[in-house]
């Protein structure tokens, strides 16, 4: 079902520096439509430390996979990185209008594609990041082999996945998440970020940052 356009509502999202995006998100529609706290928790940990305050994000390419309204991409966007912001086709009219209506406040670029996992390639420019983001992608079984698929399918031996989702108590999201985690395990080594590391506002303990760097072809088990 896509998001309809005409019962917007908008998310403020500050910047350090007192610039602000402003994020439409959609009363109806499924899951895409809204921006979610892992989000929030990617986009906020995009200015710390690790990154230079947000500098380093200038000239970086980057990929978003599952992006719903595209807040983390085009807060990367803002700091200079060029950035294509993916998801299904009927979420693509949300997220180009979220690129329209943010175009002042991005320096770097973001552009918008539809990108459903395991089945589409991106075009050429997806290819070999140095960043894939994903937040809040690890929710149903269906998708854990293909989300994996593509994953493989655009990194390159250098390309770091920053991974935020946030911990579920039920038995099968457990489950979920623990099959999901031994899928990545075959093809990257996965490092936690720790919650000193990330934004000292925008963090919590039940919201995790994971990094996915990519095994060597000698590793791969
Ligand atoms: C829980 S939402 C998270 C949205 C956004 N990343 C955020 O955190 O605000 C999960 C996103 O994954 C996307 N998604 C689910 N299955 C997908 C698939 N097979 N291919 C591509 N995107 C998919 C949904 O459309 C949705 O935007």
């Amino acid at each position: 079902m896509a998001a309809p356009l005409d019962n917007l509502f908008v998310r403020e999202i500050e910047r350090n520096d007192g610039k602000t995006l402003k994020i439409n998100q959609s009363e109806i529609g499924d899951v895409g439509c809204v921006v979610w706290d892992a989000a929030l928790v990617l986009t906020k940990y995009l200015e710390t430390n690790d990154f230079q305050r947000g500098t380093a994000w200038k000239g970086k390419r980057v990929v978003e996979l599952g992006a719903g309204t595209g807040v983390v991409g085009l807060y990367a966007a803002s700091l200079g990185a060029t950035v294509t912001i993916t998801d299904l086709p009927e979420l693509i009219p949300l997220i180009q209008r979220n690129i329209d209506d943010n175009v002042k406040v991005v320096t770097g670029s973001a552009t918008t594609e539809p990108l459903t996992w395991g089945s589409d390639t991106c075009n050429q420019s997806c290819r070999n990041p140095d960043y894939i983001f994903l937040a809040d992608c690890i929710y149903y079984e269906e998708s854990l082999n293909p989300l994996m698929s593509t994953m493989c399918d655009l990194c390159g031996p250098r390309t770091v996945v920053l991974c935020c989702y946030e911990q579920r108590d039920t038995e099968i999201k457990k489950v979920l998440e623990a099959q999901f985690f031994n899928l990545v395990r075959e093809s990257f080594v996965i490092e936690e970020v720790p919650l000193e590391r990330q934004d000292p506002q925008f963090c919590s303990d039940d919201i995790h940052i994971l990094k996915f760097i990519r095994k060597s072809e000698s590793d791969v088990t």
